[in-house]
């Protein structure tokens, strides 16, 4: 993949890492991925797990980068980009900065740097930690095709990727953003019920979580309606039907539109501020 592109990962934690674990899984050059972090102790972790090249300087991990993945939280992402504004503005390549922070408008960012700067927004979510993630993204408007093309790729590594308007990410963060949250509440919910059944609460996990897993991968690997399968698994006055009906009197699509509402609300409130 992109044999000569060179990756600065600003931000070596939690998505930083999972993102660097999938390029060097994806058979990106290690030696290609320069990853920073203010301590340096965090840096030789990163490169002894996956042999990248690690700094503390950022400016300098963005020298001659052709992307730069901009992985702090959300409160610092405008200075770190203050910070490498002027190395990318000097670059001979046209360097796309991405940014995977919640809650920072491109306009924003857009308004930190000088005009011209390629800026991509995604939205992940945590599945990423096991190349199961979503990503979501939206080119600035100083992006190019062909840029918004490479970024896509190198998220690639760490699970699918859709392009969606700016305009969408409060639905996208409460349908991918947090929705991993909801699906974890719903298993814990599983195995609380099975151990009210009588099962150990061991094997109510498993039962749960394996079920969980397995649903998942009938919807993606089928590509069937969620609707459909369900009622491949319903047989006429059985005992899923039994179960689905208390599911549906409980008011667990209520609860669902509410909660994605809720979500996406906060979301709104929070990229005001
Ligand atoms: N949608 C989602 O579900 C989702 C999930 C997770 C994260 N995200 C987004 O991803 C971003 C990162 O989150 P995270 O959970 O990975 O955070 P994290 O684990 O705290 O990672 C941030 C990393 O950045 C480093 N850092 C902080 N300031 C820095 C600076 N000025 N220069 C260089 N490195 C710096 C920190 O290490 P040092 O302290 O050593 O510098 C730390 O390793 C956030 O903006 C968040 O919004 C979204």
């Amino acid at each position: 993949m992109e044999g000569m592109t060179i990756i600065a990962v600003i931000g070596g934690g939690q998505i930083g890492e999972a993102l660097v674990s999938g390029l060097v899984a994806a058979d990106v050059n290690p030696q290609n991925i320069r990853v920073t972090n203010r301590r340096e102790e965090r840096g030789a972790e990163l490169e002894e797990r996956y042999g990248v090249v690690t700094m503390t300087d950022n400016a300098q991990a963005v020298d001659g980068a052709d992307v730069v993945f901009l992985c702090v939280k959300p409160k610092m992402i405008l200075d770190v980009l203050a910070e490498i504004a002027t190395t990318v503005d000097n670059n001979s390549v046209s360097t796309v900065v991405v940014s995977m922070a919640a809650g920072i408008n491109l306009a924003s960012m857009e308004e930190k740097v000088s005009a011209g700067m390629p800026i991509v927004r995604v939205m992940p979510n945590t599945p990423m930690l096991v190349r199961k993630g979503m990503c979501t993204v939206t080119g600035g408007r100083f992006v190019d095709a062909e840029q918004l093309e490479l970024v896509q790729e190198l998220l690639t590594s760490v699970g699918d990727v859709m392009v969606v308007e700016e305009s969408d990410l409060d639905a996208v963060t409460a349908l991918s953003g947090s929705s991993p949250a909801y699906l974890f509440l719903v298993t814990e919910a599983l195995i609380d019920a099975g151990v009210s059944l009588g099962l150990t609460r061991a094997a109510a996990k498993q039962l749960a979580v394996s079920a969980f897993d397995g649903a998942g991968t009938m919807l993606k690997e089928t590509g069937r309606e969620p609707s459909d399968l369900r009622a491949g698994v319903s047989s006429p006055a059985g005992t899923t039907v039994a179960a689905l009906r208390e599911l549906e009197e409980s008011g667990i699509r209520g609860a669902f539109f509410r909660a994605a509402q809720a979500c996406a609300d906060r979301s709104a409130e929070m990229g005001r501020n």
